[in-house]
């Protein structure tokens, strides 16, 4: 009888955890994965990526019906908002993708455990009633909303809410105070910005989106200002009090000054996600966490208990769900005895509103650090998306494409775009970076015409001086 019901236990059933026991059946390990939630697929397919993309494409329609940029194509039309009708495509995409999962359990034999997993040893984990044994078992348990102090969510009474409330909004909010410049704010204070409500974000740092390039976030706040918003930067907010149907903030300068009230028929708190590594019986097997909360693995997504991996958004870097599936993949392929390697220097970000903002490798502050502060060492070239025939033949004229590299060598360190199509077009800026491109590389591959991508060809041969188009 085999020491062990199963090879592989996955707990959590997210991007991260979900690919992983797949990959891990289909190199012919018997796997269960541990699921507290309803449906598979975690965060992301159920109240992060999926339903998110689904109400940004759904109000991006509603927006150029209804801000004139369908009239200025020759389509005259008043839209009416289907909030319900809304929502219930969002459902749709969410249930079809979740069920997608569990038939690729199915077909592949991964057995779903249902219930909350917690360790009892480092090969037993007691999921609901059951008890599982496992010879390797991976934490992919993800992350959940940061609290903001003092400040309770109520994702059903619909005034203070994190994403998943604002998901769900009942009704277009006539003020919306999001807090938090970040990728959620941004992109959830678009769709309700787009369907009519007045929105508000709130940031503590000087710009928007951290982690980003410069000269991206300076143009982030230019472009959400023009569709609307209104950012009030460098404030945190202290207090939120629910009156009624409103919110009452209390905002205050965030290097301290006298404090101003605002009211706001919805907040989103936007302010970040910390780890899933609480109520997982990590004591009862010796794993301690770090100051964040995080698991920390080595570079084969081992932690320091023999037979225990952890992957996604419980362990460093960056909360993102191609992240976590490319992680999944790599450790399943360790577990097997193969060599599974994430290039954790060249994983794209993304942020999908319109125009979208994307970027993959370094910004050119993190470029010109590394070089020692020499900014002669770094070499950057820049093409508007004004002079892209195809983005201004599509109204697009917001945006531009950036190529970083380093002077000496002409490899690529980073690319950065803001355009209609960024989150396409950043894979072809990985690719050539994982392979190792110079700019010269880029610019000299033919690029099909009239394309967004056109813009990243003339990008990087700015980098060498000699763009065409500017
Ligand atoms: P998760 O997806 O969080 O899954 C973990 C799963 O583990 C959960 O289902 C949870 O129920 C389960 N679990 C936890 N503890 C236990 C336990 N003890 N027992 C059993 N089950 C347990 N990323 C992108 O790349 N692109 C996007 O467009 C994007 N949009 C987002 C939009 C929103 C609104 C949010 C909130 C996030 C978004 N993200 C996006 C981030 C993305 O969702 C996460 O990075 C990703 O889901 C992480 O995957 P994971 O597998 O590590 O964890
Ligand atoms: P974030 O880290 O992107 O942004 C949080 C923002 O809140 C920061 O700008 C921070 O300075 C600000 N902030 C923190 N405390 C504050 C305070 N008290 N007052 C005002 N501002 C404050 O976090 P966010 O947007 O919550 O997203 C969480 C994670 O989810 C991100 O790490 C992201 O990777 C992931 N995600 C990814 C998406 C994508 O890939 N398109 C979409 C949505 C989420």
């Amino acid at each position: 009888m085999a020491k062990y019901d199963y090879d592989v236990l996955v707990i959590g059933a997210g991007p991260g955890g979900y690919v992983a026991a797949i990959r891990a059946a289909q190199l012919g390990l018997k796997t269960a994965c541990a699921e507290s939630r309803e449906t598979l697929g975690g965060t992301c397919l159920n109240v992060g990526c999926i339903p998110s993309k689904a109400m940004l494409h759904a109000s991006e329609f509603f927006d150029a019906a209804a801000n004139g940029a369908m009239a200025e194509m020759g389509i005259d039309v008043k839209p009416k908002l289907n909030l319900d009708q809304m929502h219930a495509q969002r459902l749709d995409a969410v249930k079809g993708l979740t069920g997608g999962i569990e038939f690729l359990f199915k077909k592949n034999k991964v057995d779903w455990k249902k219930g909350h997993a917690t360790f009892q040893d480092a090969h037993t984990v007691k999921v609901g009633d059951e008890t599982v044994t496992a010879k390797d078992i991976i934490i992919a348990t993800g992350s959940s909303v940061t609290p903001l102090p003092n400040v309770e969510i109520d994702n059903d009474g619909g005034v203070v809410v994190d994403s998943t409330g604002a998901l769900e909004l009942k009704a277009v909010p006539k003020t919306m105070v999001v807090i938090g410049g970040g990728v959620i704010g941004l992109e959830m204070g678009s769709v309700w910005n787009r369907l009519g409500a007045d929105v508000t974000v709130v940031e503590f740092l000087d710009q928007l989106l951290p982690g980003m390039d410069g000269d991206v976030r300076k143009e982030a706040a230019k472009i959400f200002k023009k569709q609307g918003m209104t950012l009030k930067m460098k404030t945190k907010v202290t207090g939120v009090e629910v009156k009624g149907k409103k919110a009452v903030l209390t905002l205050e300068p965030a290097d301290g000054g006298e404090s101003e009230t605002m009211e706001a028929d919805c907040v989103l708190v936007s302010i970040g996600r910390k780890p899933n590594t609480e109520g997982l019986g990590l004591e009862n097997i010796g794993l301690e966490t770090n100051k964040r909360g995080q698991i920390e693995t080595d570079h084969d997504f081992r932690t320091s208990v023999d037979g225990v991996w952890a992957i996604g958004d419980c362990v460093p870097g960056p909360m993102l769900a191609h992240k976590a599936e490319d992680e999944g993949i790599a450790c399943a392929e360790n577990i097997a005895g193969q060599t599974g390697i994430v290039n954790h220097d060249i994983i794209p970000g993304v942020v999908y509103t319109l125009p979208e903002f994307a970027g993959v490798g370094l910004t050119q502050e993190e470029a010109i650090e590394k070089m020692d502060g020499d900014k002669s060492k770094v070499k950057v070239g820049k093409f508007p998306m004004m002079a892209n025939s195809r983005a201004k033949t599509n109204h697009e004229p917001d945006g531009f494409v950036k190529v970083i590299s380093e002077a000496e060598s002409d490899r690529v360190l980073g690319v950065w775009c803001i355009n209609n199509v960024a989150g396409t077009m950043i894979a072809q800026a990985a690719q050539a970076m994982e392979f190792g491109a110079t700019s010269e590389d880029i610019a000299y591959t033919c690029h099909a015409h009239p394309t967004h991508s056109e813009a990243l060809k003339e990008a990087a041969m700015a980098v060498q001086g000699k763009a065409i188009h500017v």
